[in-house]
């Protein structure tokens, strides 16, 4: 009974992390796709290129991610 109670318990957590949006990118998960997006991402590669609209300075009308100060954007933003 105990072990039981103890297993859900580790599922619940991992699931309340897991749903808890805005932290994925620091558990190392990948993001959506820019390939979703072509018209606005054709020809970007570079973090800078990235961060000119995406920098939450900028006022450009991208989504600001939290996690702007990561550096290679496109491991996680380049899916098929
Ligand atoms: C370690 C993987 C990883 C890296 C590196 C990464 N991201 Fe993300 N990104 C994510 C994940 C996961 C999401 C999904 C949203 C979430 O839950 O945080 C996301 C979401 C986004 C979004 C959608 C807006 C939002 O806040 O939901 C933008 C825009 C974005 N990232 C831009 C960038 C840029 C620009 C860089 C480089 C400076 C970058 N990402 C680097 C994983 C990453
Ligand atoms: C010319 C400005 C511009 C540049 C440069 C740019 N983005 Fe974006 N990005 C946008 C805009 C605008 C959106 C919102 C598009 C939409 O929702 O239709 C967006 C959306 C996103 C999203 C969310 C896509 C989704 O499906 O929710 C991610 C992730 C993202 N960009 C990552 C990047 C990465 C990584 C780079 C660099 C390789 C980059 N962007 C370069 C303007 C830009």
């Amino acid at each position: 009974m105990k072990k039981h109670a103890l297993s859900s318990f580790l599922l619940l957590s991992a699931l309340l992390v897991a749903g808890c949006g805005g932290y994925k990118a620091y558990m190392g998960l990948h993001g959506p796709s820019i390939r979703n997006t072509p018209d606005v991402h054709e020809n970007v590669s570079l973090d800078q290129e990235c961060l000119e609209c995406h920098h939450p300075d900028r006022e450009t009308d991208a989504p600001k991610p939290r996690h702007y100060k990561f550096t290679g954007c496109l491991k996680c933003h380049n899916e098929a």
